[in-house]
């Protein structure tokens, strides 16, 4: 649980984010296997765990899983975004899916909504919005963001990023606030990798047996 319950005049907003994290949780679900259909990646999941909890380094870390496309960067990240150790170190957490069709205010809404349970709802409207009154709104939601999360230890995933756009984008919303908060990203691109990270994790392929065990797994066991 990224949040403690308590039982006073928060518990109705404690419920609210109970309900959007396992909102989250299903989306994410879906993105990711099951852990014990995992193989293989124990290696990689053990050292990108203690490269995101471990370090007694305040300085916000940006980390990028790098790899070609199906090699199971969403589903490492996925086995790391879940587990305990990360859990207990970060004291709030998202995880945003982008594709080439991601906006900028969606992408911050998503952010938001994880982050602080912003209603995400009202999309359309924005869409109808004047280009001058979007980019007030974005500049509202990067404050807000910014003004959040600088005092917490946070921990956010971007899946899928195919574009050094994101680097202004992380720059204006997520602060490095000396706080041990971590960015991970994943992409397939190593120029996009160098523009973002400090760290890269460059994913191997499976070794052969653990290929073999996989392709068993799916072809025979489903
Ligand atoms: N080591 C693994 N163990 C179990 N399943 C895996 C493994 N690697 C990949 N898969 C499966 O292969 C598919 C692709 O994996 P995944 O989505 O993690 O790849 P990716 O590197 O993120 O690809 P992309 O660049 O397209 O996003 C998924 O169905 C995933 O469950
Ligand atoms: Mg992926």
């Amino acid at each position: 649980m990224w949040r403690q319950l308590h039982f006073d005049e928060g518990e109705v907003r404690c419920l609210a984010d109970e309900q959007a994290r396992s909102r989250r949780q299903s989306e994410l679900s879906s993105l990711v296997e099951h852990e014990h259909d995992v193989v293989g990646l124990e290696d990689s999941k053990l050292s990108l765990v203690e490269q995101l909890t471990g370090g007694n380094n305040d300085q916000r870390t940006v980390i990028a899983v790098l790899g070609m496309g199906g090699l199971g960067k969403t589903t490492l990240v996925g086995c790391v975004y879940n587990s305990l150790q990360v859990k207990k170190r970060f004291e709030c957490a998202a995880w945003i899916s982008v594709s080439r069709d991601t906006e900028q205010i969606d992408f911050l809404r998503s952010a938001a909504a994880q982050f602080f349970k912003e209603d995400e709802s009202d999309t359309d409207e924005d869409r109808a919005m004047d280009l001058s009154r979007l980019a007030r709104k974005i500049k509202k939601l990067e404050r807000k963001i910014k003004n959040y999360l600088q005092q917490r230890r946070y921990v956010l995933v971007l899946d899928n990023v195919g574009d050094t756009k994101y680097a202004k984008i992380i720059g204006a919303a997520f602060p490095d606030n000396d706080r041990g908060s971590c960015i991970v990203i994943t992409m397939r691109l190593k120029s996009v990798a160098s523009a973002l990270a400090h760290h890269t994790h460059n994913l191997e392929c499976l070794k052969p047996r653990d290929a073999l065990t996989l392709l068993c797994k799916k072809a025979f066991l489903k």
